[in-house]
């Protein structure tokens, strides 16, 4: 595993849509694999694939109770409100209130390409969102609450 640079604010890629990942082979996990320490060194939450300059679908969160890895995830369902502060590895000191569904139910793939679906409340629904909006170029500070 090795640790990545992670790509910060004013960095084009950033606001890129990423393709899907189509295959599930040795070089995805290591990708994952190295994400997951590089969230963990940076003390955040969650991370994704732009974030470390690869254009694909997936992320990886772990809230404090265990990681999750993301393959082309899809919201499929919201419920709810939150207004909370969020800020992004990739925007280090700012942050800033956004709007956010209390709950949300996604659908993805893990590393072997099996489907699974998780359901977030709270901070794991922000994360959840957070995460999957930067695969679609979205950043945080889009959806800043004025
Ligand atoms: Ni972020």
């Amino acid at each position: 595993m090795a640790i990545r640079n992670i790509v910060k604010d004013g960095d084009e890629i950033l606001r890129k849509t990423c393709r899907t990942q189509m295959t599930f082979d040795d070089r995805l996990a290591t990708v994952l694999d190295d994400m997951i320490e590089t969230m963990y060194a940076a003390d955040g939450v969650g991370l994704a694939a732009p974030q470390v300059g690869i254009l694909r679908r997936y992320c990886v969160i772990d809230i404090g109770n265990g990681v999750i890895e993301l393959v082309n995830p899809v919201i499929e369902e919201t419920e709810g409100e939150q207004i909370e502060q969020e800020g992004c590895l990739s925007y280090p000191g700012e942050y800033g209130d956004t709007r956010r569904p209390q709950k949300v139910t996604v659908r993805a793939q893990d590393r072997t390409g099996k489907s699974f679906t998780v359901t977030g409340e709270g901070l794991m629904a922000r994360a959840l969102c957070h995460e999957i909006d930067h695969l679609d170029g979205v950043i945080f500070k889009d959806r800043l609450v004025k």
